[in-house]
Formats: C-alpha cells, sequence, structure tokens
C-alpha cells in the first residue's frame, strides 16, 4: 500500500492508472476506521482492480462550535488496518494543500443541504460537497463507495454527480451495527458509560417503527410522535430531528410509502449521533431502489 501526501502525486498515480486501462474504487473517509469503514473499503475491492481511501479530517465541514480539535485521529493504527484490507492507496493530504490561501471556490447542493443535519449544522454540507468534489477530480474514480450511515450525505453527493455530470457510480454500503444495535461511528468513542446504554434509543427507536410499519401503519406523522415517547423516556437524551423523509428529495412524508427513510437526530450527553432506516422496505411486493 502506498501513501500519498501530496496532490501532484495523487494525481499523478491515477493518472497512471486511467492510462494502463485500470478501473479506480474510492472510499472517502475522515479516519479512525471502524468495522463501517473496513465494510466500504471491502464494497469497493469488489467493484474496481484498485482502491484508493482517503483519510481526511476535513475542517471545512465542521462548525466553530464543533469538534474539530477533539476528532479521534490515530493515523498508524488506520494505516496498519488499511493495509490489511489490501488497499492500493492510502491517500492523506495536508490541510495547507488541499485549502491553499486565496481559493474562493465551493461546491453546493442547494436545498438538500439547509435541512435535517444542514439545519443545526449551517456550511456543514457544503464543507462536505466541496472537499468530495476535490477528492474525485485528485482520485478519479469509477465508482466511490459511501455509507448509508449518513444518508443525507448520501443523498446531496447522489445530486451533486448528477447535476455535475460526473459519471461516478455512487454505491451505498448499508449501516455497520454494534452487536446492540447503535450504529458504529467514529464519534461512539465519545460515549461514556454512563451515556452509552441511552445511545441504544435510536435503534430501539427505529425497531418500533419497523415492527409499525409491517404491522400496515402508514401515518408518518403519529408515528414520529410515538418514537419522540419512545426516546424520551430515555435519560440523558435531547431530539434536534425525528422525521420520514423522501430519500431523493429529502421533504417530509405524510403516507410512508417505498422511498421512505426514517432519519433521527439525537444528542445523549455530548454526543451527537444520527442513525436512520429504509421503512419503505418493510412495505412488501413492492421494487424498491437499493
Ligand atoms: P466518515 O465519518 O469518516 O465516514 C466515511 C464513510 O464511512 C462515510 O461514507 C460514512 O457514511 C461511512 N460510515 C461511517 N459509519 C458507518 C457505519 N456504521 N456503517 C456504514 N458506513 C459507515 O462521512 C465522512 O467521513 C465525511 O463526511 C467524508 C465523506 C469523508 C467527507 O469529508
Amino acid at each position: 500500500m502506498e501513501v500519498i501526501r501530496s496532490l501532484p502525486r495523487m494525481t499523478e498515480w491515477s493518472d497512471q492508472m486511467v492510462r494502463a486501462g485500470r478501473s479506480i474504487a474510492f472510499v472517502p473517509t475522515m479516519g479512525y476506521f471502524h468495522e463501517g469503514h473496513l465494510s466500504l473499503m471491502r464494497m469497493a475491492r469488489k467493484q474496481a482492480e484498485c482502491v484508493v481511501v482517503s483519510l481526511f479530517v476535513n475542517p471545512i465541514q465542521f462548525g466553530p462550535a464543533e469538534d474539530l480539535s477533539h476528532y479521534p485521529r490515530d493515523f498508524e493504527r488506520d494505516k496498519a488496518m488499511a493495509a490489511r484490507e489490501g488497499i492500493d492507496v492510502l491517500f492523506s493530504p495536508e490541510v495547507k494543500e488541499m485549502y491553499p490561501e486565496g481559493a474562493l471556490s465551493k461546491v453546493t447542493v442547494d436545498k438538500l443541504g439547509l435541512t435535517l443535519c444542514g439545519a443545526s449544522r449551517p456550511g456543514h454540507f457544503d464543507g462536505v460537497t466541496t472537499v468530495v468534489a476535490k477528492l474525485f477530480n485528485l482520485v478519479r474514480p469509477q465508482c466511490a463507495v459511501f455509507g448509508s450511515k449518513d444518508f443525507q450525505q448520501l443523498a446531496i453527493i447522489r445530486r451533486m454527480v448528477k447535476d455535475l455530470n460526473w459519471g461516478i457510480d455512487i454505491l451505498a454500503h448499508p449501516i455497520v451495527r454494534e452487536d446492540d444495535g447503535l450504529a458504529m461511528s467514529s464519534r461512539n468513542t465519545y460515549l461514556d458509560k454512563y451515556s452509552r446504554p441511552s445511545a441504544l434509543c435510536l435503534y430501539n427507536a427505529i425497531k418500533m417503527a419497523r415492527k409499525r410499519v409491517m404491522a400496515g401503519f402508514s401515518e408518518a406523522e403519529k408515528l414520529v410522535i410515538e418514537l419522540r415517547e419512545l426516546i424520551l423516556s430515555y435519560g440523558n437524551v435531547e431530539i434536534e430531528y425525528i422525521d420520514i423523509v423522501d430519500r431523493d428529495d429529502l421533504m417530509t412524508q405524510d403516507k410512508i410509502n417505498a422511498e421512505s427513510f426514517l432519519v433521527m437526530a439525537v444528542k445523549v450527553g455530548n454526543t451527537r449521533l444520527i442513525d436512520n432506516d429504509h421503512l419503505g422496505i418493510l412495505l412488501g411486493n413492492i421494487v424498491t431502489r437499493i
């Protein structure tokens, strides 16, 4: 596995691959790998001859009061984990090279970035789309793998690639969970032993929603009220949002249909957790997109 730090070396490497007719699958990350990241790498491995993983804690997607300086990092550990997965390139650029002084451009996906997580994290998705656009241009992949855990991020990246005619296949990997159902996240390391049990409120809300939908319940607003109650019955939690939305335009729905996703952001102690579930898939006998 080659570790690439410099932007010119990254483009040189991808040019060589493209010229040799070798396909590239790409997994963008902010590091501190867990099983979720590794599963994305394994999926990428099956898609193309070469796999590039980027490890870059992207400052412009963090708000001023967010956890940029505390974000967990362990480069040597991540490097060893990526090498074990048979990754070809670990691309870990420097902040000052990615964002040289004087840069004025950014990529914005209108509307989709303003709701849900975007409402409480202004500018966050502009930071995500800008860095992913830059990484796509440097790595030049045929396909890129993202986790469904970040539901809104995935919808926005798909829209960006479509709107900008990139021709990169965006593949979604299902959410990877701990044994008890908590969605894996680098930020789970912030949970202490008092807040960890309450973090399960999210998965328990998903289980309750699945049960209700499988029993034929389709009133989205009423279901959200029930889920709120369930989540608030846990100690030390604060709901940022719970909604049932369309997977593509992220608009709140009245009736649960094939495209419905339950989406949630909850603060457990000081840790902000997100989770989601494709409720529409439980309706049965309908063809849904994976
Ligand atoms: P990061 O949080 O490191 O996540 C990297 C990728 O791993 C994302 O596509 C995310 O959805 C996926 N992922 C994280 N936890 C997962 C889980 N439990 N199951 C499945 N996939 C999971 O998302 C980012 O970084 C950044 O915003 C990035 C896209 C790299 C841009 O900076």
